[in-house]
C-alpha cells in the first residue's frame, strides 16, 4: 500500500534531492579539521543543503559520550530543518556486541561466543539493551547483526559470526533482528536492524576478508541464504551487501542476487545499502565496469538503494546525471527514495528525529552489565578437563602468563570503541583483565602474574621466571589466543597458533604443575602440537566487558559452564572441515579418530562443552515413525543431572538422511534447548519439527524432502523415522 505522506514528498522531490537520499558519508566529511567530535557548519551545510544527502554514518577515532552524540545529532538536524523539504538524516553505525561507539558502554560477548551459549533470549535482550543504548544517543539505524555462516575459520571476521551452523545463525539472527527492531514498543526501544554482508561475504576461498567466494548454488541456498530468509521474516528493515562476489559476480553489481533473490524471493521490501565504498570498486578492483559512472549504474539497476560512498559526492553526480540522460529512469530511483523515506517513517523520524534529552538516563543501567556477564559466562567453553583439574581451589596461589593475559583488547575484539578494538585507553574502568578479574576473584597475593608478556614482546616471556613462581603454585593458567583486530588487519595465513605461545606452553609443562590454558581468540586457532601438554583448555571467544570476572568464576567454580562449540576445532591447518560434511569425507584413512573409526578428526567436535557435572540422556521418542510432507514430529528425550553439580545443557536435535539424491551430511542440527538441572533431576525435552526442516536444496536449486530414512540423534541416543 502507498503512503501519503511519502508519495507527497517524492513527488515534491527533485531528481537531485532523490539521490541525495540514496547517499550515505562518512562523519569525516562533516567534521571541523581532525577535530573528533566537532561538525563543520559549512561542510554540514554543503553536504545536506547543496547534495541533500539523507545518511551519515561512523564516528571518528574513538567512542563518543552521550552529550557528543546529541550534539552531533542536533547540528546535523539543526542544518536538515532549514532545507527545502526538511527530510530527517537517518544515522547509522556499527553497535555490533552492545552499542561500542557509545563512550562508557559495557560490551557483550561476540556473537561467536553469543552462539556458544545456545540462548536465543540472552541474543534477543542484549539486542534490546543495544537498541536503547544506540536510539538513546539519538541514533536510529544499527549496521547488525552479521548473518554470514562462519564456515572459514582463517576470515577474520568469523569472530562476528554465530559460527558454522546455518541453524544457530539463523536462529540467533532472528533473535538478534527482533530484539533491534522491537515491534510495538516505540521508536525510543527501536533501531533499524541491517542483515548483513548479503550474500556468501564469509566464505572466501583464500580466508582473506574482501576476496572471492566460490560457492555452488546449491550450497548458497542450503548454507547461506537461510539466515536472510529467516531475518526478513523476523522483521529486519534493512540489509548492507558483501563487499566481494561470488563465482566471478561481484555482489554489488548482481540483480541475481540484489533483486532476484533479495527482493523477488525473500520478499525483501527494506533499505539495502552498500559497503564501504563498494560501488566504485566495482570499477577499481572488481573490474566489472569499465568506468565509475558506468559502476553506479551497474549497482542501481542491480536493486542498491543507498551507497556508502563514504567520502565524496562522485555517486550522488553521476546518478544524477544518469537519471537526467535517461539512462536509470527516475521510476527506478523513486522506488529506493519510497523504501528509504518509509524506513526514516517506520523509525518516527518525520516526527523526533532529534535524540531525546531524556533517554540520557536510560544507558548504562547496572543490570545490563549482569546480562554482559551471563552472557560472558554462558558462553565459556570447557574443552578439556583431565582428572577434573578444574576448578581450581581457591585456597594456594596460580601463575598466569601469556600474551592475552592482560590486555582488554584480547577480551573485547573487533568494534570496541573503535573499529579495531585496539585502544585500551578507551575502555571503561569497569572492564578487567584477566589478571585483574583473577586477582579480584581470589585476592592480589594469590595471583603470580610476572611472566606475562604482550603480543608485541612474545619473544620475550620470562620462562625462567615462570617456572621459579611454578614453584609456589597450584596452577599455571596461560591465556593464550589472538590480539583484536577486524577485517584486513585480521588476516592470517596460517590458523596454526604462533610458535612463541606453543612453546610457553611447552615450558609451563616442564614446571610439572597443572597447565590450565585459556583461549582469548575470534576463530579456532590450532593447537594440536601442545594440546596434550594441557590438563585443561577453556574457549573464551572475545567475552568482553565482564569476560575476565565470568573466565575467574569458572576456573574456580563459581559457574558451571555450559558453553558448547559453534564450530568444529580443527586439529590441522589443512584439516578444516564443518561439523556437516559428507559422509565420503575421511581426511585421514592411516589414522583412526577417537571412536575407533577412520575419518573425520578434528581437534574437538562442534557442540562440545564439557560441564563440572555429568548428564545421561534416556528414551528418545518420537509420535510417530512414518509421517508426511503435512505432518509435525513431536520428538522428545529426558536428561538426567548424573554428576553432584547444578547446571545447565544445550540438547541438541540432529538428523541425518540416510539417503537422499545430493550427498546427505554427516548430520544436522534441527533444534535445540538448553535445560537447567539440579544434581539428579530429570526432564523432558522436547522438540517439534517438521518434513519441512529435513528438506534439502536439490540439484535444480529447489528445497526438497524426498520419502526416505531419517535418523534422529540426541546426546547418545538415536531413532529412525520413514517420511512416506
Ligand atoms: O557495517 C560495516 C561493515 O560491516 C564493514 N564495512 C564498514 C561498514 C560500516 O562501518
Amino acid at each position: 500500500a502507498t503512503d501519503k505522506q511519502i508519495e507527497d514528498l517524492i513527488a515534491k522531490m527533485t531528481v537531485e534531492e532523490k539521490v541525495g537520499q540514496m547517499t550515505q558519508l562518512t562523519i569525516d566529511v562533516i567534521l571541523k579539521g581532525n577535530e573528533v567530535a566537532t561538525v563543520d557548519t559549512a561542510k554540514l551545510r554543503n553536504v545536506l543543503v547543496n547534495y541533500n544527502v539523507g545518511s551519515i554514518l561512523n564516528v571518528r577515532n574513538r567512542a563518543y559520550t552521550i552529550d557528543e552524540w546529541h550534539t552531533v545529532l542536533n547540528a546535523i538536524h539543526d542544518v536538515t530543518d532549514k532545507t527545502r523539504l526538511k527530510i530527517p538524516v537517518i544515522y547509522g553505525i556499527d553497535a555490533i556486541h552492545g552499542n561500542n561507539y557509545l563512550a562508557g558502554t559495557t560490551l557483550y560477548p561476540h556473537n561467536i561466543g553469543m552462539a556458544a551459549t545456545r540462548n536465543p533470549e540472552l541474543v534477543n535482550r542484549l539486542a534490546q539493551i543495544t537498541a536503547l543504548e544506540t536510539r538513546a544517543a539519538g541514533l536510529p539505524w544499527n549496521f547488525d547483526p552479521v548473518l554470514d555462516v562462519g564456515r572459514q575459520p582463517l576470515w577474520p571476521r568469523f569472530e562476528e559470526t554465530f559460527g558454522e551452523d546455518v541453524f544457530v545463525v539463523k536462529t540467533m539472527g532472528a533473535a538478534a533482528i527482533r530484539g533491534y527492531e522491537q515491534n510495538g514498543k516505540g521508536p525510543d526501544f527501536t533501531v533499524a536492524s541491517c542483515m548483513k554482508h548479503f550474500l556468501g561475504y564469509s566464505y572466501p576461498s583464500t580466508g582473506k576478508d574482501r576476496t572471492p567466494s566460490y560457492i555452488p548454488e546449491q550450497m548458497l541456498r542450503e548454507i547461506f541464504l537461510p539466515p536472510f530468509k529467516a531475518a526478513v521474516e523476523a522483521g529486519a528493515s534493512t540489509v548492507m551487501i558483501n563487499s566481494g562476489e561470488i563465482n566471478g559476480v561481484p555482489v554489488h553489481g548482481s540483480k541475481y542476487y540484489l533483486t532476484q533473490i533479495l527482493r523477488n524471493e525473500l520478499g525483501f521490501e527494506g533499505v539495502a545499502v552498500s559497503d564501504w565504498e563498494d560501488v566504485i570498486r566495482l570499477h577499481t578492483r572488481h573490474k566489472v565496469a569499465a568506468t565509475p559512472k558506468e559502476a553506479v549504474r551497474m549497482s542501481v539497476e542491480a536493486g542498491l538503494d543507498m551507497s556508502m560512498v563514504p567520502t565524496d559526492f562522485s555517486f550522488y553526480d553521476h546518478l544524477v546525471a544518469l537519471v537526467k540522460e535517461g539512462t536509470i529512469s527516475e521510476d527506478r530511483i523513486n522506488l529506493s527514495v519510497r523504501r528509504i523515506l518509509t524506513l526514516k517513517k517506520k523509525l518516527g523520524l518525520f516526527e523526533q528525529v532529534r535524540p531525546k534529552a531524556a533517554l540520557k538516563n536510560t544507558i548504562h543501567k547496572p543490570e545490563f552489565d549482569q546480562v554482559s556477564l551471563q552472557s560472558a559466562l554462558e558462553s565459556l567453553t570447557l574443552l578439556k578437563n583431565n582428572n577434573n583439574v578444574l576448578p581450581l581451589k581457591k585456597t594456594g596461589k596460580i601463575v598466569v602468563a601469556g600474551p592475552t593475559a592482560n590486555t582488554l583488547a584480547a577480551l573485547h575484539g573487533s568494534w570496541s570503541y573503535i573499529w579495531q578494538g585496539t585502544d585500551e585507553t578507551q575502555y571503561p574502568t569497569k572492564a578487567k583483565t584477566v589478571v585483574q578479574g583473577l586477582i579480584a576473584e581470589i585476592g592480589k597475593d594469590r595471583v603470580i602474574s610476572r611472566s606475562v608478556a604482550d603480543f608485541a614482546n612474545a619473544a620475550n616471556y620470562n620462562v625462567a621466571q615462570l617456572k621459579r613462581d611454578a614453584a609456589q603454585a597450584q596452577a599455571i593458567v596461560l591465556c593464550l589466543g589472538e590480539k583484536a583486530y577486524a577485517e584486513s588487519p585480521g588476516v592470517i595465513d596460517d590458523l596454526d597458533l604462533e610458535e612463541n605461545q606453543l612453546a610457553l606452553v611447552r615450558a609451563a609443562k616442564e614446571t610439572g604443575k597443572p597447565v590450565i590454558i585459556v583461549l582469548l581468540e575470534g576463530r579456532p586457532r590450532v593447537l594440536s602440537s601442545v594440546e596434550p601438554l594441557a590438563d585443561a583448555v577453556l574457549m573464551a571467544y572475545r567475552p568482553a566487558t565482564f569476560g575476565a570476572a565470568a573466565i575467574a568464576d569458572v576456573l574456580f567454580g563459581d559457574y558451571n559452564p555450559d558453553g558448547v562449540l559453534p564450530f568444529t576445532y580443527p586439529r590441522f591447518s589443512g584439516d578444516v572441515l564443518t561439523y556437516d560434511h559428507k559422509g565420503t569425507e575421511i581426511i585421514r584413512e592411516d589414522i583412526p579418530n577417537a571412536a575407533g573409526n577412520r575419518g573425520f578428526n578434528p581437534q574437538w567436535p562442534f557442540g562440545h562443552g564439557l560441564s563440572y557435572t555429568t548428564f545421561a540422556f534416556s528414551d528418545l521418542r518420537v509420535n510417530k515413525t512414518t509421517f508426511s510432507n503435512n505432518d509435525n514430529l513431536q520428538v522428545t528425550v529426558k536428561v538426567r543431572n548424573t554428576g553432584s553439580k547444578a547446571g545447565k545443557k544445550a540438547v541438541e536435535l540432529y538428523s541425518h538422511d540416510q539417503f537422499a539424491s545430493i550427498t546427505p551430511a554427516a548430520r544436522r542440527l534441527r533444534a535445540f534447548s538448553k535445560v537447567s538441572l539440579q544434581p539428579g533431576e530429570e526432564k523432558e525435552v522436547s522438540f517439534t519439527i517438521s518434513a519441512k526442516d529435513l528438506a534439502f536444496v536439490n540439484e535444480a536449486g529447489k528445497w526438497v524432502t524426498e520419502p526416505g530414512a531419517f535418523d534422529l540423534m540426541v546426546g547418545d541416543q538415536k531413532t529412525t523415522v520413514t517420511l512416506q
